[in-house]
Formats: C-alpha cells, sequence, structure tokens
C-alpha cells in the first residue's frame, strides 16, 4: 500500500530531524570517541521507552546567515521515556547541529521538558555537549540561559536533576549543571570551565590545557564540580541509572525499595578486630562500609575529591540510605572545608528526597591550620553543622573511635535531633584528644615536674579512662547504646525499621540562612 502525501512528508521530516548534522558531522563526532544525542538517549532510556518531543522546532533567528540554514530540533533530542520502568524528563544537546549551541529555540525545548518534569513529579536528566551560548543569537540565547537556570534553581529539591557532561561545556552554560544535584564528567572527552584556556592566557598569562583547567580529573579530584568521573559514556549513562535506582522520582515520594538478598540479620565478626590498638593509626572506613551495607554495594559520590570523608548510596534491608562517613585514613578523618561542604550537600540531597542517613564517625576534629582558618573553615564548617541539624529524614550514628571536639557535634549527634546514636566499645568521646587535653590542664605540673614523661604517662592513662569510651556519654543518654561492632549491620537495620514512620519538621520559614 503506498502511503499518502502528509504521510510521506510527515515521515521525511522526522526522519531529516533524526539526521541531525548529517553522516560528515556524526563520523567527526564518532572520531572524537563521542557518540550522538539520540545513540545516548538509547543507552540511557529503557528500549522502545523514548518519546521524542519538538521535531520540528526551529530557531527564528536570521543574522549571520542563521536564517539560511534552520536544523529541524535546532540541536537539542528532547522528550521523556523510562529508566527501569520509572518516568524521567531528558534533553541531549546534538553537538553535530550548529555544535549543540544554545540560541532561543533551543532553550525552549529545554524549558518545555524541565517543567513537565516538575508539573509531572519525574527526574530530569541533561546530557550537555555544546559549544555554549549560540554566538549569532546574542542576547536572546542569554535569556534562555537564564530561563534554564531558573527551572533548575524552582526544581532544586522538588525533583532529582542529573547533568552529563560529554563534551563542552563552556562560559555561563555551566551554571545549568552546577545548579543540578549530581555532575557526571567522562573522562578525556569533556570539560567545563567559566572562562577557557585562551582567555585564562591573555588576561592571566598563564598556560594551561583544556584538560588541565576543566577535565574531569580536575573537577572530580580538586574542585569538587563534578561528582563521578568514568571512563566512557556508556559507564556515565549506566550510573545515571544506578544513582537513580536510590533516588525517589520527586521529594513526596519515598526511594524505591528492591528485595533484599542479603541476611538483614548477618553478623560481621572482622569488625570487632577492626579498630586498631594504637589510636593514632588508620583503618579503611570503607571496610566497615562495605561490611554492613547490603550485598557490599556502595555507590560513593565524589570519591576523589575531600576523600577523608566518605559519602554515598547503599541499601540495607532494601531500602536507600544515605552514609557519610569520616575516613581516618585520610588526615585522620579530620573535618576540613572541602569535607564540610561535600558531605553537607550530600545530606540536604538525601534531606530533600526523603534518604534516610547512617554516619559512621571515626573524627579527630577540625583540621587545625592558617589555611584553613583563612580559608573559612568556620563559616564552611557551619554548613555541615546546619545541614546536619536541619535534616529531619531519620538520623542513625555509630561512633566507631574518635568523636572529639566541635566534629563530635557536627556529625548529626543527639543533640542536633540524632534519632539513634550508638557506639561502639572502642569509642573516645570526649572535648578533645588526651595528648592535647593534658597538655592544657596539667601545663604547670609538667613543666615543674621531676620526671615530666612519667607524670605524663599517668594523666594520659587516667584521662583515657575516664574520657576516652563511650560510657560517659551513655551515662548522660547523649549514647543510646554500646553496641558490639560485629552487630552492626542487625542494629542499623532494626532503627531503620523503627524509624520509618518518623515525622519531624522545622518552624514554617520562607527558608533558612545557611551559611554560604
Ligand atoms: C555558534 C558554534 C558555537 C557557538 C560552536 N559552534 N560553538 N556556533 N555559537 N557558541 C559551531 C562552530 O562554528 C562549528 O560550525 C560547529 O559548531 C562545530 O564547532 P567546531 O569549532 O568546529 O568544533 P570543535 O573544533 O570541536 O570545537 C568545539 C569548541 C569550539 C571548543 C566548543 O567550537 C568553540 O570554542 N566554540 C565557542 C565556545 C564559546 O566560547 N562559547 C561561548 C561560551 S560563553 P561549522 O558550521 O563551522 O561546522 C557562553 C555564555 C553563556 O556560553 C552565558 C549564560 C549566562
Amino acid at each position: 500500500m503506498t502511503l499518502s502525501l502528509p504521510i510521506q512528508h510527515l515521515r521525511a521530516m522526522k526522519q531529516q530531524a533524526r539526521q541531525g548534522g548529517g553522516p560528515e558531522r556524526v563520523k567527526a563526532q564518532h572520531e572524537k570517541g563521542k557518540l550522538t544525542a539520540r545513540e545516548r538517549i538509547e543507552l540511557l532510556l529503557d528500549d522502545g521507552s523514548f518519546r521524542e518531543m519538538d521535531h520540528f522546532v526551529t530557531h527564528r533567528a536570521a543574522e549571520f546567515g542563521l536564517g539560511k540554514n534552520k536544523p529541524l530540533g535546532d540541536g537539542v533530542v528532547t522528550g521523556y521515556g523510562t529508566i527501569d520502568e520509572r518516568l524521567v524528563y531528558v534533553y541531549a544537546q546534538d553537538f553535530t547541529v550548529m555544535g549543540g549551541s544554545l540560541g532561543r529555540a533551543h532553550a525552549d525545548k529545554i524549558v518545555k521538558i524541565q517543567e513537565m518534569a516538575l508539573k509531572n513529579g519525574a527526574p530530569l536528566i541533561g546530557l550537555n555537549d555544546s559549544g555554549g551560548a549560540r554566538i549569532q543569537e546574542g542576547v536572546a540565547s542569554l535569556s534562555g540561559y537564564a530561563d534554564i537556570f531558573l527551572r533548575n534553581t524552582l526544581s532544586s529539591g522538588v525533583i532529582p536533576q542529573i547533568s552529563c557532561i560529554l563534551g563542552p561545556c563552556a562560559g555561563g552554560a555551566v551554571y545549568s549543571p552546577a545548579l543540578t544535584d549530581f555532575i557526571i564528567m567522562t573522562r578525556d572527552t569533556s570539560y567545563m570551565f567559566v572562562t577557557g584556556p585562551e582567555v585564562v592566557r591573555s588576561v592571566m598569562g598563564e598556560e594551561v590545557s583544556f584538560e588541565e583547567l576543566g577535565g574531569a580529573a580536575v573537577h572530580s579530584q580538586t574542585s569538587g564540580v563534578a561528582h563521578f568521573a568514568p571512563d566512557s559514556e556508556e559507564e556515565a549513562l549506566y550510573l545515571v541509572r544506578t544513582l537513580l535506582s536510590f533516588i525517589p522520582n520527586n521529594n513526596m515520594e519515598d526511594p524505591p525499595s528492591t528485595a533484599c538478598q542479603d541476611d538483614p540479620l548477618r553478623t560481621e565478626s572482622r569488625l570487632d578486630t577492626i579498630i586498631p590498638d594504637n589510636p593514632g593509626k588508620p583503618y579503611d572506613m570503607h571496610e566497615v562500609i562495605q561490611a554492613i551495607v547490603d550485598n557490599g554495594f556502595f555507590l560513593e559520590v565524589q570519591a576523589h575529591f575531600a576523600e577523608n570523608i566518605i559519602v554515598g548510596f547503599a541499601r540495607m534491608n532494601g531500602h536507600s540510605v544515605g552514609i557519610v562517613a569520616n575516613q581516618p585514613a585520610v588526615l585522620a578523618g579530620a573535618l576540613d572545608i572541602n569535607a564540610s561542604v561535600k558531605a553537607a550537600r550530600f545530606v540536604r540531597f538525601c534531606d530533600a528526597f526523603n534518604i534516610p542517613l547512617i554516619i559512621l564517625e571515626d573524627v579527630p576534629g577540625f583540621l587545625p591550620g592558617v589555611s584553613q582558618e583563612h580559608g573559612g573553615i568556620i563559616r564552611h564548617g557551619a554548613k555541615l553543622l546546619y545541614a546536619f541539624a536541619e535534616a529531619t529524614v531519620p538520623k542513625i550514628t555509630v561512633i566507631t573511635r574518635k568523636a572529639y571536639g566541635g566534629a563530635y557535634d557536627v556529625m548529626s549527634c543527639k543533640n542536633l535531633r540524632g534519632d539513634v546514636n550508638l557506639a561502639w566499645p572502642t569509642a573516645e568521646i570526649a572535648v578533645m584528644g588526651p595528648e592535647g587535653a593534658i597538655n592544657i590542664l596539667y601545663r604547670r605540673e609538667l613543666a615543674q615536674a621531676e620526671d615530666p614523661e612519667a607524670l605524663r604517662a599517668a594523666l594520659l592513662a587516667e584521662y583515657r579512662e575516664k574520657f576516652a569510651n563511650p560510657y560517659v556519654a551513655a551515662s548522660y543518654g547523649f549514647i543510646d547504646d554500646v553496641i558490639e561492632p560485629s552487630q552492626t549491620r542487625p542494629l542499623l537495620i532494626n532503627a531503620l525499621e523503627m524509624l520509618k514512620n518518623k515525622r519531624d519538621e522545622n518552624p514554617p520559614k520562607k527558608h533558612g540562612n545557611i551559611p554560604l
């Protein structure tokens, strides 16, 4: 049967839209090790679930020859589909069409998807690969970015927003991803910067490559801008699916849960001996996390930035949890500026999306030093304090070893509305570590003593016995129970179960004023 002319025309138009910038540009895209927008969407979503919208949108600009070049779709593929059968909205910039540059019509397509995602309470995923503001469209293009930024901001805390950076992302364009919850950057093929190497050279006289200035390695290790830096686009897109498996579709829903294949009553005898006899010796907190979570599976977020604190998602008896853990193997687990900011943002994400928090604590305090003080550790440390204090999701803390000073308070102590606060028998809860305390309390006595070292040893032993244990805190009720480390998993699962109907709220307000 021959197709009617209108249907032939429709099919031809859609076929044209699907071709993007044409075979030559698609080939060039592949040669750079990058996929096309549609290939990416296909990998991201459940098979056959994508419904594209706005195939026929074209720009209305005429300047600089644009009037003669009106590609269908205007360089961005938008629509909706499913991931593990859950609705998501997606936009994917098409670098093969005018370098994926963003003009007014391109922005309008993204805005439409953003508004639908917000209205229908489903995650928004952006696949970014763009030369930035379309130069020929001038301020119309800048207004488009502002419209996107506004929707990113209004959607924040209502629906999850995930940005994959799979090519260039430069200038003000970086601020849309920066406003979203997670940034995933592919290694070697993506970069993000506000001003590129050329401007850096002419203004600052500094020579720097694209990769050195804003590659995935820099942003996942040094700046903390990126949360994940996978090796390939396939990995990046799979990561989006994994990440979403821990997160609800919106702030009114509970996170998805799965059937648990791991015994909720499983005990781990290796935890009974994981804390070294010498309190100055490190151990790897990852081992503790792996021992307690379902099947040892932990999706670490910002794994290579501020490694003195560990944050990420796991499941306990099939239910999503966010884990925040000091890492004694890096900087002795001390809290510094980067660690505070990293953890605060994670805590606020979990709180916004109803994901209970498990805190594993071994912290000797805030990192001392001029650079930390001058860098504003007071202001940045306050972020983490604020985040834990305002969080109303279930909060369960386990102190494995040190919980000293202000850091004890910060790490979700009982008085910040911690719901269940547990300690291992190896916990040391005090205003400061024994050495510092003895030096301050007994400075004069030590200076005058005939045998200062013997006196110091005796005083240290006394201090340890009195304060470097969990029982003083437990006697005040600041610790709900002292537990055997091997029992940690079943007891955490028990506490989560007990807290599953927790209701708590903060006083009504327009918004708080978190120290920024
Ligand atoms: C219009 C653009 C474009 C742009 C690229 N193209 N960027 N067209 N506006 N911003 C076009 C190119 O002219 C070219 O078209 C095609 O896309 C592919 O680009 P190439 O340069 O050939 O690709 P490549 O060599 O891979 O280089 C990619 C690039 C480079 C590094 C991204 O194109 C580039 O530097 N673009 C400009 C980046 C930039 O400064 N953008 C503005 C950032 S400021 P033809 O037809 O020749 O193939 C910004 C402000 C946002 O975005 C503000 C928000 C508040």
